[in-house]
């Protein structure tokens, strides 16, 4: 009998769904294409390696009515969703219920509604959809926007399919990689569920936790650029100022260069952090930066053991951005061969991809910069037309919070017209999309707002539906995807529900 596993509410949920699993001649893999949907893939696969369960693994950007029925009617009869699954039970119960397939499913995302479902595999569990084989911490009273990721519970399910000489610990590194690439951090760090597989991963000797300068970046961005980019923490005269930034460092005792290359925060001795990390201190005081901020210059940090240093894989959000710059761009595949160890080709290609993708963060929020938001009574928002990739809006949403001109209190909605994948290669369906215009919908709230009772996830699934359209997800995070020409009407919908939610 295996032990409780690393987060003992779930342990019976793992191992009925890893019983399930076992009983598989070949499963079928399904996950979602952002950095947590392809850690999720990255455990998964790698669990069911080892457990010698044959697979084969697709990504999807969203599952819906007709991705499922492709996979159900393709050949496998056991279908293990990760990072989503959840909330799509409205359609994969009734699949189910055909006999279509049994889906086994480890995700965070809410639930969908049980009434929405076939009643003959979905029951109802504190107001959401439970099925046989679903493992979700929301369904144990685990919040699965803060306290575990898609890849957390792909982690907790890879533990109970350890074999019984093995030891699926080392895959905490890439759960925690999920987690910190879905934002789930309190205050800078992972709590709940997540710190107890970070704590896993420690005892395996894959991960480190450090305390350290918590700015993005620290392996491999040039100092002054480091700097230059802390904008979590605005500190006049360096914060977006690249000369201001070089100033500042110019006048410590540090030097900037090694052998013509430039020197990043992990090339420093730790006197040298301590000297900068000091005067950055020093300054910010001086400049009146909040004391908080200040203090959250300087925190827990996840760095992977196993990887080298000085590359985006050795800390655990620069790899998940660099997982986001391949799945988002339809190529999974890359980035799941990075998670599975790859570290020649496709690291090469990812590194190449995150140019891109690192350009396209930049111009976005340049546009809301420029152009601002509408605000609404209870909600702002854009519409980036077709000038953002709807599969990166939300990150942008995401960081516009804060921008000039984006006010923090107010959840933020972002709109970009869907493009069908050019090269359908990795999309289950393989549409190549001639149906009617599609708009993608993103949104972004803080934790603040969700304890006055803020949840997208809600606010989307129902704007949507009123409009043609579907959406979900989480409460301080969610999307939906709405027929083009009903923006309008839909903001109109949102801002009266969240207005309702914060009353
Ligand atoms: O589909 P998935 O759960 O993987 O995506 C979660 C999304 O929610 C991520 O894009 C993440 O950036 C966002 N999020 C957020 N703030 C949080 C938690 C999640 O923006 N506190
Ligand atoms: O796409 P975006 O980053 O805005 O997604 C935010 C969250 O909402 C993610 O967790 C995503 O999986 C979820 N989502 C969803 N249904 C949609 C769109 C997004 O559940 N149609
Ligand atoms: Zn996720």
């Amino acid at each position: 009998m295996a032990s409780a596993g690393p987060v003992p509410d779930l342990a019976e949920r793992a191992a009925t769904c890893a019983d399930r699993l076992r009983e598989a001649e070949a499963v079928l893999l399904a996950s979602h294409i952002d950095a947590d949907g392809l850690t999720s893939a990255g455990i998964a696969s790698q669990a069911l390696e080892r457990a010698g369960i044959p697979f084969e693994t697709v990504f999807s950007k969203q599952l819906d009515a007709e991705e499922v029925a492709a996979i159900a009617a393709g050949e496998y009869d056991t279908v293990l969703f990760t990072d989503f699954g959840s909330g799509q039970l409205d359609i994969i119960s009734r699949h189910a219920a055909a006999g279509d397939f049994t889906p086994v499913v480890a995700d965070h995302h809410q639930p969908a509604d049980p009434e929405d479902c076939d009643p003959a595999v979905v029951r109802e569990v504190d107001g959401y959809a439970d099925t046989q084989f679903h493992l979700n911490p929301l369904l144990e009273g685990i919040d699965g926007s803060s306290e575990l990721s898609g890849a957390g519970a792909a982690y907790v399910l890879a533990r109970a399919l350890e074999p019984e000489k093995g030891d699926n610990r080392d895959l905490a590194a890439l759960a925690v990689v999920g987690a910190v690439g879905d934002m789930q951090t309190t205050d800078g760090e992972l709590v709940g569920a997540n710190q107890s597989i970070v704590d896993e991963g420690v005892a395996a000797g894959a991960i480190e936790e450090t305390v350290d300068l918590a700015l993005y970046g620290t392996q491999t961005r040039p100092l002054h650029k480091l700097l230059e980019y802390s904008s979590d923490v605005d500190i006049p005269g360096i914060t977006n100022d690249e000369n201001g930034a070089l100033r500042f460092l110019d006048g410590l005792d540090v030097e900037l260069k090694d052998e013509g290359e430039w020197r990043c925060w992990v090339d420093l001795t730790d006197d040298e952090r301590q000297t900068v990390f000091e005067a950055l201190a020093q300054r910010a005081i001086e400049k009146k930066v909040r004391a908080d901020r200040i203090d959250s210059l300087f925190g827990t940090t996840y760095v992977l053991a196993d990887e080298i240093e000085g590359t985006e894989l050795r800390d655990v959000s620069e790899f998940s951005t660099l997982l986001n710059a391949t799945a988002r761009y339809e190529r999974a595949d890359v980035g799941l061969a990075v998670c599975l160890g790859d570290r020649g080709e496709a690291l090469d290609r990812a590194r190449e991809l995150l140019q891109n993708h690192r350009r396209n963060l930049s111009q976005g929020i340049e546009m809301v910069e420029s152009e601002g938001v509408t605000k609404e009574e209870h909600v702002q928002w854009f519409h980036a037309g077709d000038r953002i990739r709807e599969t990166i809006v939300g990150i942008v949403a995401g960081m516009a919070m804060g921008a000039d001109g984006v006010d923090r209190g107010t959840p933020i909605l972002a709109f970009a017209e869907k493009t069908d994948d050019s090269n359908g290669d990795e999309d289950i369906d393989g549409d190549e999309g001639d149906e009617a215009a599609e708009v993608k919908v993103s949104s972004r709230g803080t934790p603040s707002l969700t304890r006055r009772g803020l949840d997208l996830s809600t606010v989307m699934r129902e704007a949507s539906r009123a409009v043609g359209g579907d959406g979900g997800g989480h409460d301080v995070a969610a999307g939906a995807t709405v027929p083009a020409g009903t923006e309008e009407e839909f903001v109109a919908l949102a801002d009266e529900l969240v207005g309702e939610q914060l009353a």
